[in-house]
């Protein structure tokens, strides 16, 4: 896979074999005079899945954003160890006149995919996030889950190394937040993919992340880094462990304590 530099001169070296996004000490500063990220040091593994938490407008969005190249830095560096990348956001942005397989394929479109692969991997795409049998369906007959099942669809069809999601389960009630939740970890352990999550929820971000990083108020900085160590696979049952609840309750406490 080719490597991307997300910044001019950046310093694609940083990458190494078990690395896949390294963020070294990166300053983001808008023309308005806001400074939203200040030092960001971070490197996200192969196959690892990091949650990003913090109190609103610390910067995160920015951060993602800079990961996926649709933003540049004032200062410092954002090395990406594959041009394969899928971004989700928080709505499913959906168009309303293309069914579900019209949706599903329109990245691999975008990406001038020829028209069987298209088919194939959006066919395998639908069916991988459990929407079999809605193919043909409009986006005004499904829920918003499934809506946010089409997104992920969408994104999987670029067989993408890296997964950046901003919030993604934020609009979401909390079963079906749960049933996404699972389906994500399920995907992401199946497919090997790195993926970077956005959330407000301390305990979504405990479920799906192998570490969470916790950040200061604005201009953001990297407060912690906690990791999460579970045995086994990632069940319902798991929220109910002593070891989840601990850890929820440690993050939440240094969120409080940096806000
Ligand atoms: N294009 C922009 N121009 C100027 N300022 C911006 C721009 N985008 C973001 N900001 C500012 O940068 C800061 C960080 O914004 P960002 O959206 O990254 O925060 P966030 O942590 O994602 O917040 P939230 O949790 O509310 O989504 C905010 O103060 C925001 O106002
Ligand atoms: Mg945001």
């Amino acid at each position: 896979m080719d490597s991307i530099d997300t910044m001019q001169g950046a310093d694609a070296s940083l990458l190494t074999k078990n690395t896949q996004i390294v963020f070294d000490a990166v300053v983001k500063r808008f023309p308005t005079g806001t400074t939203a990220l200040d030092g960001i040091d971070l490197a996200v593994r192969r196959g690892e899945f990091v949650a990003v938490v913090g109190p609103s407008g610390c910067g995160k969005s920015t951060l993602l954003r800079m990961a996926a190249g649709l933003e540049c830095g004032t200062d410092g560096s954002v090395s990406l160890g594959t041009d394969s990348v899928g971004f989700i956001f928080q709505e499913p942005t959906l168009l309303p006149w293309r069914d579900v397989l019209g949706n599903v394929e329109l990245s691999a479109e975008l990406g001038h995919l020829d028209s069987r692969t298209r088919r194939h991997r959006a066919v395998a795409a639908i069916d991988s996030v459990g929407l079999g049998g809605f193919a043909n369906q409009l986006p005004s007959a499904l829920s918003g889950g499934m809506k946010m099942r089409v997104s992920l669809a969408r994104a999987l069809t670029l067989l993408p190394d890296v997964l950046l999601l901003d919030e993604p389960f934020g609009a979401l009630d909390e079963m079906t937040r749960h049933d996404m939740q699972s389906l994500l970890y399920t995907l992401c352990t199946e497919g090997e993919f790195t993926a970077m999550f956005i959330t407000h929820s301390v305990a979504e971000a405990v479920f799906l992340a192998d570490r969470v990083v916790v950040m200061t108020p604005r201009p953001g900085k990297i407060h912690s880094i906690v990791d999460i160590a579970f045995d086994g696979p990632r069940t319902e049952s798991l929220r109910f462990d002593s070891r989840f609840t601990d850890y929820a309750a440690r993050i939440s406490s240094i969120l409080r304590g940096v806000a």
